[in-house]
């Protein structure tokens, strides 16, 4: 790793996988001259289903790989499950690096009800944590939130990106059924007393179903997903340690034409579905994926 000045340090955001990039997305928008290393790990999602010790494990380990390799000046752990079971244990962990977490935006979906019904969709390890109790009975008296662990509906939108057809095909059939299956078990939604009319994207993956979820509950209900607050929030963060990149993006590593800085992308799992991930969901032309083994 070579030693530059803090300020032009890349920002490393992960995730079990590929949901993170719809943070990453929001993160260029608010910060289009900053560095990003982006870590997917593929080889291990989903998380949401495999337990708080598992998810401390990774995320510790990937942490520490983020620091170490590439002298990271903050990192945003760009999945509502790992924030919920290992952001504190990472903090300690790293006590000299400003980690941004996110969690299921419940206090925003708390504002904008009309009707005071809010439905959360999250993975089953967001939903049962300490964490979420904490921030769902903060809010638990001006709103009734309707809550659902959505098992395998990360699982199935990672296989939405896989090289082989016929898996891309069986995976959007399975999100179909389960974005179905899900979004009927939280209630009615609509814009009439009683109904939801606010509905919480709580895993960084679901944004990327968002058109099916709006076609399911409907024009009137608001999906709210945290992308773009955790950007702010990172934006603040660094502007109060001086940390913020120089702008323009200064040096070799820049892209001529747009002034904006350029985009590390590596996966645990497989390079091609990464990056197919990119090419359909980011704009990112010159960024290529590539497969690290983080042990
Ligand atoms: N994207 C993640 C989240 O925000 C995790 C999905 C998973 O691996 O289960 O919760």
């Amino acid at each position: 790793m070579t030693q530059q000045p803090r300020a032009q340090q890349p920002i490393g955001v992960f995730d079990s996988g590929i949901g993170g990039l719809s943070v990453l997305a929001a993160l260029r928008e608010e910060l289009p001259h900053e560095r990003f290393v982006y870590l997917a790990d593929s080889a291990h999602a989903p998380y949401g289903e495999k337990g708080d010790a598992f998810v401390i494990r990774r995320t510790l380990v990937i942490g520490r790989w983020l620091q170490r390799k590439y002298g990271i000046k903050a990192l945003v752990v760009a999945c509502n499950t790992a924030t919920a079971a290992a952001v504190e244990r990472l903090r300690a962990a790293l006590p000299a690096l400003p980690i941004i977490g996110v969690e299921p935006a419940l206090k925003p979906a708390a504002e904008r009800t009309r009707t005071g019904q809010v439905g959360v969709l999250a993975t089953r390890g967001t939903v049962h944590s300490a964490r979420f109790a904490r921030l769902r009975e903060a809010h638990a008296s001006r709103v009734r939130f309707a809550v659902q662990a959505c098992d395998g509906l990360a699982q199935a939108i990672e296989q939405s990106t896989v090289p082989a057809w016929s898996a891309r095909e069986e995976a959007h059939r399975r999100i179909r059924e389960l974005c179905t299956r899900y979004v009927a078990a939280l209630g009615n939604f609509g814009s009439g007393a009683g109904k939801i009319d606010t509905l919480v994207l709580g895993c960084t993956h679901y944004v990327f179903v968002r058109p099916m979820l709006r076609e399911l509950v409907g024009p009137d209900v608001q999906l709210i997903d945290t992308g773009p607050a955790v950007a702010r929030q990172t934006r603040r963060l660094l502007a109060v340690q001086q940390a913020l990149a120089p702008q323009p993006c200064t040096g070799d590593a820049c892209d001529a034409t747009s002034g904006n800085a350029p985009v590390l992308l590596h996966t645990t799992g497989a390079a091609g579905a990464l990056q197919a991930a990119v090419d359909r969901w980011l704009q990112l032309p010159s960024a290529h994926s590539s497969t690290v083994a983080i042990a």
